[in-house]
């Protein structure tokens, strides 16, 4: 029996003046599966989350959530639908506590007169990302790594079916990546929540993927499990031996 797919892109592209930053991209999410998007950098991964995510619309193509055509729609219809995302350069609120940043997850995904509800998937959502004893703390002012954890602590408030995460080891340390590894682990068996992963991290993709698919100058290089896309030669050299050489 074939997996539920969730999301599905039939040639999706996105033209910015001359540059096809994603260009005719077929590609699907299934359920409860953790997918890594990967490609060398202005691949066009981060266009690809907006344009799933809705904050871009696409130049070409559409964009299926549970097969219903949701070309066009706008971020918050697709995130009622059960799409979310974080953004590659953090999607907190960096004046407010911990708290009321996921607050902010809670409330747009509740409604008025559900503060029961949402207080617990506010503690939900801490505890997740192990950061309980942070909730105080005013985010801007936390390390790095934990301001990482409390933009996908936001993500996971909203009780995502596809969590769409845009490089979120940026800037951890070996520990905190091993750490979040686990969570991504978590949400997904605990959960049965599907996700989408962009990383550079090679070792935390081959580790935490069950399918990748790679993308090179906007258009779809490769899909395979791990193993396949390791001994895939256009993608050794359009991207990992690139990286390996380093
Ligand atoms: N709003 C925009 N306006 C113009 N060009 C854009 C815009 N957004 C992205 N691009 C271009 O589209 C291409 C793909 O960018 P994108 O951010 O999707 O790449 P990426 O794979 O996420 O790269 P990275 O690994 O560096 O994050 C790049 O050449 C980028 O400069
Ligand atoms: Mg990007």
């Amino acid at each position: 029996m074939s997996a539920t797919v969730l999301v599905q892109t039939q040639g999706i592209s996105r033209r910015y003046g001359g540059l096809m930053a994603v260009s005719g991209l077929d590609m699907e999410v299934r359920a409860g599966e953790i997918l890594g998007l990967i490609g060398p950098n202005g691949a066009g991964k981060s266009t690809t989350f907006n344009l799933i995510s809705g904050f871009v619309k696409p130049t070409q193509g559409r964009l299926f959530i549970d097969g219903m055509d949701v070309t066009g729609a706008s971020p918050t219809r697709i995130s009622k639908l059960g799409l979310v995302r974080t953004f590659q350069h953090g999607s907190l609120m960096k004046t407010l506590t911990v708290r009321d940043n996921l607050l902010i997850g809670a409330i747009g995904a509740t409604r008025a007169g559900q503060g029961t509800e949402r207080r617990a998937r506010v503690a939900e959502a801490a505890a997740m990302l192990g950061l309980e004893s942070h909730m105080q703390e005013i985010a801007g002012n936390l390390p790095h790594g934990l301001q990482r954890l409390v933009s996908i602590a936001i993500a996971f408030a909203v009780h995502p079916r596809i969590l769409c995460l845009d490089e979120p080891l940026t800037g951890l340390n070996q520990t905190e990546a091993a750490h979040a590894l686990g969570v991504f682990r978590q949400i997904r068996d605990k959960y049965g929540c599907a996700i989408l992963l962009v990383e550079h991290n090679m070792k935390a993709v081959m580790a935490v993927c069950e399918r990748i698919i790679v993308l090179h100058h906007g258009q779809l290089l490769a899909t395979g499990t791990p193993a396949e896309i390791r001994a895939n030669q256009s993608v050794v050299d359009a991207y990992l031996g690139v990286r390996h050489a380093r």
